[in-house]
């Protein structure tokens, strides 16, 4: 039985949820990721500024309307009323919690003093929080970093201020912004974290098996994680955590829950048309490219149907060379296994299938 948590006066089933990823975790993405078992999914970043909202790129990210579960929007931004402004106009577009990005090193975002950047300025960390519980019923969590730098952990502080204003859940990245994407995350200071506050504490970073979600939650002691690049070319480890989650909390083992290359072309196909969808054909073909480059990983040949498919510009071309290397990647698969089952030694160690499903990227 998947647990549970609460968010306000929301109930989100299960301890997985999905990481906001500009230009990554749009709404078919986040879509996707919900159907595979992800408890919640944030939206990409959005700025403060609702005058810049009108862009088409920003109406297609704000657009929350045919999300398939909790609608939860994030802003960015560094001026108290600026970021009230945009959590009002957040629950006017049909969000159901408002996130605040404190955890973006983006320099983008840190020049303006936004995202991770304002960690180091508690005083307007404070101000920021306060003014946009203030400003709208809809409950509101905070994405943040463990600190400034590694001389500067003051995630302990930003997290009791945050509770201390009514922050319904943490999710915590185990860096600092200085730190960027760098060396690899720690949970010490997450495990800090929950120790010193009541609310949920997501725990994320570096997060990409199920194996890593269970042995997080054991460190940090945290409610639950958060998954970004771990979840790109795999939607289904939300499953896969939630089962290894309950077979541990009923005494079994963690196993890889076996998603077979037919369902996987079949998954990629389906984000794909969705793509189409979303962002027209132009855009759409050149979203779907990235999330190919995952999917395809660890399959043979999928250094040349990377090659290849940077290229494509049509809808119809990238759908028929993904068909083609799922099914050449699932022949190849029945080739091994044929092998295998008569005794022949066919050395073609990475199609084999088993390492293609059960690996992580
Ligand atoms: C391409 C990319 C885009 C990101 N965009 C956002 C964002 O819009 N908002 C945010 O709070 N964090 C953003 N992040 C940070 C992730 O949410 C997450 O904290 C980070 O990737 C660490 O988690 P992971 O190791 O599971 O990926 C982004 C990360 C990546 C790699």
């Amino acid at each position: 039985m998947t647990s549970s948590l609460r968010l306000g006066p929301h109930t989100i089933e299960g301890r997985a949820v999905l990481a906001p990823m500009a230009g990554l975790t749009d709404q078919v993405f986040r879509n996707i990721c919900r159907d595979f078992g992800a408890a919640m999914a944030v939206s990409e970043m959005n700025t403060a500024d609702t005058v810049l909202w009108n862009t088409r790129k920003s109406m297609t990210r704000l657009d929350l309307s045919g999300d398939n579960g909790l609608r939860v929007l994030q802003i960015a931004g560094s001026e108290p009323e600026q970021m009230a402004a945009a959590a009002k106009a957040a629950g006017n577009l049909g969000a159901d919690i408002v996130d605040i990005n404190m955890g973006c090193p983006a320099k983008k975002v840190c020049r303006k003093l936004s995202g991770s950047a304002l960690l180091r300025d508690e005083k307007r960390v404070l101000r920021i929080l306060e003014a946009v519980t203030a400003a709208t019923p809809l409950p509101v969590t905070l994405k943040m970093r463990t600190g400034w730098d590694p001389e500067h952990r003051n995630g302990v502080r930003i997290a009791q201020l945050a509770e201390a204003t009514g922050i319904k859940s943490l999710a915590v990245h185990g860096r600092t912004r200085a730190c960027l994407f760098t060396g690899n995350a720690e949970y010490e200071t997450i495990r800090a974290i929950k120790a010193a506050v009541g609310i949920p504490v997501f725990a994320n970073g570096d997060i990409c098996t199920a194996a890593d979600a269970q042995r997080v939650l054991d460190y940090t002691g945290a409610d639950g994680v958060m998954i970004g690049r771990g979840a790109l070319g795999q939607p289904w480890l939300f499953n896969e955590i939630n089962q290894a989650l309950d077979d541990c909390a009923t005494g079994g083992q963690i196993l890889p829950t076996a998603v077979t290359v037919k369902q996987r072309r079949d998954i990629i196909l389906t984000h794909l048309d969705a793509l189409y969808s979303l962002y027209g054909e132009h855009q759409g073909v050149r979203v779907g490219r990235k999330h190919l480059s995952w999917y395809c990983k660890q399959i043979e040949g999928a250094k040349v149907f990377r090659d290849t498919i940077v290229r494509i510009e049509s809808a119809e071309e990238q759908l028929q060379l993904t068909r083609h290397f799922f099914a050449d990647a699932e022949s190849a698969r029945d080739l091994q296994m044929a092998a295998l089952t008569s005794g022949i030694n066919v050395p073609c160690p990475t199609n084999n299938p088993s390492s293609v499903i059960t690996q992580h990227q």
